[in-house]
């Protein structure tokens, strides 16, 4: 075929042309449609950053109140869909459960599946910002035995996410607006990021023109991971292991840098950045804070800050540009929050939605899209004749 080069990994190989993300790896530079990320993080919520991921413009302030509007009205599940979500185990990994409910909604909504429907696209697109918040709160209340609660329209989309997963009938719901406002920053921080796993992997899928839901789909699985978005909970466990296995910093880290049983620092290292992660940066100082004004004190903290102090001025990690990526610190604030580490993946999923449909929106509509399908270097047997069963 004359292919001689194999590109693993793909370090080397951009495979699309965007307008969506900026990234700079070695400055630690990040930036949303041209606006530094720290910017959005402090100042702009949630729903105004998917608006200006999948839209390109920040929203006026009667485009965001619309699209608010048309994201709550489509908050509620279908019974039947909340029945659906009832039948998988209630241990069940929230991700594996998350992966198909998103696949299962293209079954609940066929108005909206036809990619080269604008306005077809454009209900799926509000479907999944507003179905997979409310999902999401129900993988925690299935884990702990309570029920699917309602919307409620006058508060906001974090501020009722919130409500949705922890109210219980006792005692009226107020969530503090130090956690409002920490998750706020955090699903920003992980509202896009180019052409990472996941992301890449909606693309491939939809290129072949199926829906955005089970391209979306394919997303959430490719984020599951712990190379990738699972990171955020595999970090929690190795802590927690340090902890309960009574082991020093030091002893751990000379493990991972003798390769000992495969150990890596979860939550350190990234293929692009090279200096620092600037989520990174932002989540620890919310960590700081939420934690603080939480007083929840957490041994687990001192243990990742002992662990991020060895790193960077360890030989080992500088000469590998390794440093603590987003989800070295957001499972601690996850946890303070009152979120069980199964839940931290799919904070990032939800987090991580308007970047995924701003990203297969982009790819229907690129006319140089063409169908995923790379080349391989062929390194297997030369030709030779079968062999029936009863010679072999
Ligand atoms: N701990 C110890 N060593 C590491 C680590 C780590 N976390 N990450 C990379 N290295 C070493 C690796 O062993 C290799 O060393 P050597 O050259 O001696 O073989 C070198 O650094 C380069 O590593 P790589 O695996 O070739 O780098 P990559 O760009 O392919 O991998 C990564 C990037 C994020 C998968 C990797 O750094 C990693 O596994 N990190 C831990 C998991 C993690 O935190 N993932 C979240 C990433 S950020 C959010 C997201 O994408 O979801």
């Amino acid at each position: 075929t004359g292919l001689v080069t194999v590109d693993p990994g793909f370090m080397n190989t951009a495979s699309c042309e965007s307008s969506i993300t900026y990234i700079d790896g070695d400055a630690g530079i990040l930036r949303y449609r041209g606006y530094p990320i720290d910017q959005l993080a402090e100042g702009s919520t949630f729903l105004e950053v998917a608006y200006l991921l999948i839209y390109g413009e920040l929203p006026s302030a009667s485009e965001l109140d619309a699209f608010t509007e048309r994201v709550n009205r489509h908050t509620l599940v279908h019974e039947d869909f909340r029945t659906f979500m009832g039948t998988f185990p209630r241990n069940a990994h929230p991700m594996a459960v998350l992966a198909s409910a998103v696949n299962a909604l293209s079954t609940f909504y066929p108005e909206s599946l036809d990619p080269t429907d604008e306005e077809q696209v454009d209900l799926a697109t509000v479907l999944l910002l507003a179905k997979t918040r409310t999902i999401t709160s129900y993988l925690h209340r299935r884990r702990v035995g309570e029920p699917l609660l309602y919307p409620d329209y006058s508060r906001g989309y974090v501020d009722d996410f919130l409500r949705m997963t922890f109210a219980t009938p006792y005692e009226a719901y107020e969530a503090d607006p130090v956690v409002v406002d920490a998750l706020e920053k955090l699903l920003v921080l992980h509202a896009d990021h180019e052409q990472n796993c996941s992301t890449s992997t909606v693309r491939v899928v939809g290129s072949s023109n199926a829906t955005l839901y089970a391209s979306v789909a394919a997303g959430v699985n490719a984020l599951s991971g712990p190379a990738h978005g699972g990171a955020n909970e595999a970090v929690l466990t190795m802590l927690e292991k340090i902890r309960s296995g009574g082991e020093t910093v030091e002893t751990f880290m000379n493990k991972v840098k003798n390769k000992q049983d495969g150990v890596r620092l979860m939550g350190f290292g990234h293929r692009v950045y090279k200096s620092y992660d600037p989520r990174a940066a932002i989540v620890k100082k919310s960590a700081d804070e939420v934690l603080d004004k939480l007083g929840a004190k957490d041994e687990l903290l001192d243990i990742a800050r002992g662990l991020e102090e060895i790193a960077l001025s360890d030989d080992y990690f500088v000469e590998r540009k390794l440093y603590p990526n987003v989800d070295f610190y957001t499972g601690l604030i996850y946890k303070a929050m009152g979120f069980e580490p199964a839940m931290f993946t799919p904070l990032f999923a939800l987090g991580r939605m308007p970047g995924w449909i701003a990203q297969w929106r982009e790819m229907i509509k690129d006319p140089q899209t063409k169908i995923g399908r790379p080349r391989q270097v062929y390194t297997g047997a030369t030709e030779r004749p079968y062999v029936p069963v009863s010679a072999r």
